[in-house]
């Protein structure tokens, strides 16, 4: 007889930050210099889905990623994600409960390219540690913060809509979570097109270009005291306003000035490539000829490049889109957030 007979199966969606993540105060427990805002994606376009099993019958922890066996003894983030979710079956259940000695097994598959600037780690952490607390029932508890511990920007994954990460100012972390400032049926007009100029893993992981920029850039500095702190209260506002064209404009600013800190950093981080800067120029264009803000673009650490737009709007500018950009294929994605099956156990 098996103590958890299901298979829990989940899948999460990435995150496309509008205030962007830049540079950690604190390396071992993943917190922030500075708050971002996300908006999550729905689970149509780009996912990872995460299957868990745990039980008495099996012999050792093991996890397998996009077909690969990965082995968690050398790899921190994972065996943090794992023992912090073992911690919290301690805290809700008594160190005497038998899931807290179970062994878990996961396998986790993306179905957009790893490492390519498209938010696999945030989609990929935040399903582990969903699907993990989905299989033990501790989907009450905060999730973002065991996220987080696996991959900063996997905080916001766990909210499906509009997320606010906190810094905080805890050197524990205990603020620095993820809050939802509104849910996937907040905005239903919001489209976000994706467009894949490369899928080819980047040269700087945003880890180590990070470090860099916390070590070498000044404008860092400047960004973090002087324009994060009111652009994050502008744009929940205009979040919470749905005021498309105030969203929009702190957006832009924001991708360009986080592209311009990576600039800064020395060595520089070059994410951006000639078609991004292509893309940047024909969103301004395109803004400039309907004289109104319709569309924003927001680039992370790769070239690919997330745009914003109102559903009103989203037939016109493809048109015009396909025209100057013919050889991509659009994304096109809604609002969402995560979402949970189980299956009996074959
Ligand atoms: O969570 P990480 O370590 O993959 O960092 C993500 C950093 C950016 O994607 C560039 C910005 C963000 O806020 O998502």
């Amino acid at each position: 007889q098996n103590d958890m007979d299901k298979v829990v199966t989940c899948l999460a969606p990435v995150n496309i930050a509008a205030i962007k993540y830049w540079g950690k105060r604190d390396e071992r427990l993943i917190l922030p210099l500075n708050d971002s805002v996300s908006l999550t994606l729905d689970c149509d376009q780009m996912h990872s889905q995460t299957s868990v099993i745990a039980g008495p019958f099996i012999k050792e922890d093991g996890i397998w990623l996009n077909g690969q066996i990965m082995p968690i003894e050398t790899n921190e983030r994972l065996q943090k994600c794992f023992n912090l979710i073992r911690q919290l079956i301690v805290k809700r259940k008594g160190e005497n409960c038998p899931e807290a000695k179970w062994k878990i097994r996961v396998c986790s598959e993306n179905n957009f390219p790893t490492a390519a600037g498209l938010a696999s780690s945030a989609a990929g952490y935040a399903c582990l540690v969903y699907t993990l607390a989905n299989a033990f029932d501790l989907l009450n508890e905060d999730l973002s913060s065991i996220a987080r511990q696996g991959s900063g920007s996997a905080c916001r994954s766990i909210y499906g809509g509009f997320v606010h990460w906190k810094a905080g100012i805890d050197d524990l972390g205990s603020d620095s979570i993820a809050v939802q400032i509104a849910d996937d049926t907040h905005w239903p007009e919001m489209r976000i097109i994706i467009l894949v100029v490369n899928d080819s893993q980047k040269k700087t992981s945003s880890t180590v270009g990070m470090q860099k920029s916390v070590e070498t850039s000044e404008l860092l500095k400047y960004r973090i005291q002087k324009c994060v702190p009111e652009r994050t209260t502008q744009i929940i506002q205009a979040i919470k306003d749905k005021n498309f064209e105030q969203f929009a404009e702190i957006t832009m600013k924001d991708s360009n000035q986080f592209h311009a800190v990576c600039l800064d950093t020395y060595p520089p981080c070059v994410y951006l490539n000639q078609v991004s800067h292509e893309i940047i120029s024909f969103v301004h264009d395109y803004n400039e000829a309907t004289g109104q803000i319709k569309v924003s673009y927001t680039f992370d650490a790769g070239p690919n490049a997330f745009l914003f737009i109102l559903q009103n709007d989203l037939s016109s500018f493809m048109s015009e889109l396909i025209k100057v950009f013919p050889t991509d294929q659009p994304i096109s994605s809604y609002i969402r957030g995560i979402v949970s099956t189980q299956s009996d156990m074959l």
